[in-house]
């Protein structure tokens, strides 16, 4: 139930000519539902992520390399209580980002603190806070959810700047505080080998990936990409639209 209705239900009781324990279970139900689907709201509110994904909607069978029993397993959230992190890697269009923004919503509804952010606004966010004074306060704040998903790393272009810490301290000292205390999960279209050149220090970059060996479940999606395949449907829909009947020839 998304609204509480409190007229509705009186009118339910009356018409239902209901006994005034029914009457109350149904009331108590209602308001219990009400104020668990407001809680999901207020976090998913909090977490960042604009659009609400599922795995409903997920199409297994277009990767079937992909590791369907580790994937669900993650659902379950168990990894955020042993403070494991999880790496989901793979090509452009593989569904990284569907099943990590997905966990967002479960993780809402689990009742965690979670926080979503793609990598390269994570790290504006910080480089504001090196603006106007706020980094630390900033760099607490993600440190403390239970859940942090870096959505794309490898995707954009991180700022290079002279301010100190850079973007690869940044991170490094984010995924550091976070070792071994709270889960992070990350999504990445680059081969490990290519962190370094990505956050332009190697040495950093190594040391990040270090601590994600030693705590993350790694799973990596070795197949097409979906969107793609979304363009050819698109394009043969239109094709098809287009398509001019054909005039038979009259002898
Ligand atoms: N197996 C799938 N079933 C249904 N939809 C999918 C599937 N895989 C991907 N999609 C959809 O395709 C689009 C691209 O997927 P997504 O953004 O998750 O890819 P990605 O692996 O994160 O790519 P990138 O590395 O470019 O960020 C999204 O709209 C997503 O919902
Ligand atoms: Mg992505």
């Amino acid at each position: 139930m998304n609204d509480f209705d409190l007229e509705a239900h009186l009118r339910w009781a009356r018409e239902a000519k209901a006994s005034d324990l029914q009457s109350i279970e149904r009331l108590l139900a209602a308001a219990a539902a009400f104020k668990i689907a407001r809680s999901i709201e207020w976090r998913f509110g909090r977490s960042g992520l604009k659009v609400k994904k599922t795995m409903a909607g997920f199409d297994w069978d277009f990767q079937p390399k992909l590791d369907r029993r580790a994937v669900e397993a993650l659902f379950d959230l168990s990894f955020v209580g042993c403070h494991d992190d999880v790496l989901l890697t793979g090509k452009t269009g593989t569904g990284k980002s569907h099943i990590l923004q997905s966990l967002v919503l479960k993780a809402c509804e689990h009742e965690l603190a979670v926080r979503y952010a793609r990598c390269v606004d994570l790290v504006d966010d910080l480089y504001a806070g090196l603006a106007d004074g706020t980094y630390e306060k900033r760099m607490k704040a993600w440190c403390r959810v239970q859940l942090l998903v870096i959505d794309d790393v490898g995707l954009g272009q991180l700022k290079r700047r002279d301010d100190e810490p850079t973007a690869a301290h940044m991170l490094f000292t984010l995924l550091d505080r976070r070792h071994m205390t709270a889960s992070t999960a990350i999504t990445s279209n680059l081969q490990l080998s290519a962190w370094g050149k990505y956050l332009g220090d190697a040495t950093l970059a190594g040391a990040v990936l270090d601590r994600l060996a030693a705590t993350a479940i790694r799973i990596d999606i070795d197949g097409p990409s979906y969107r793609q395949h979304l363009a050819r449907q698109r394009a043969d829909a239109q094709s098809r639209t287009h398509e001019t009947p054909r005039r038979e020839v009259v002898s």
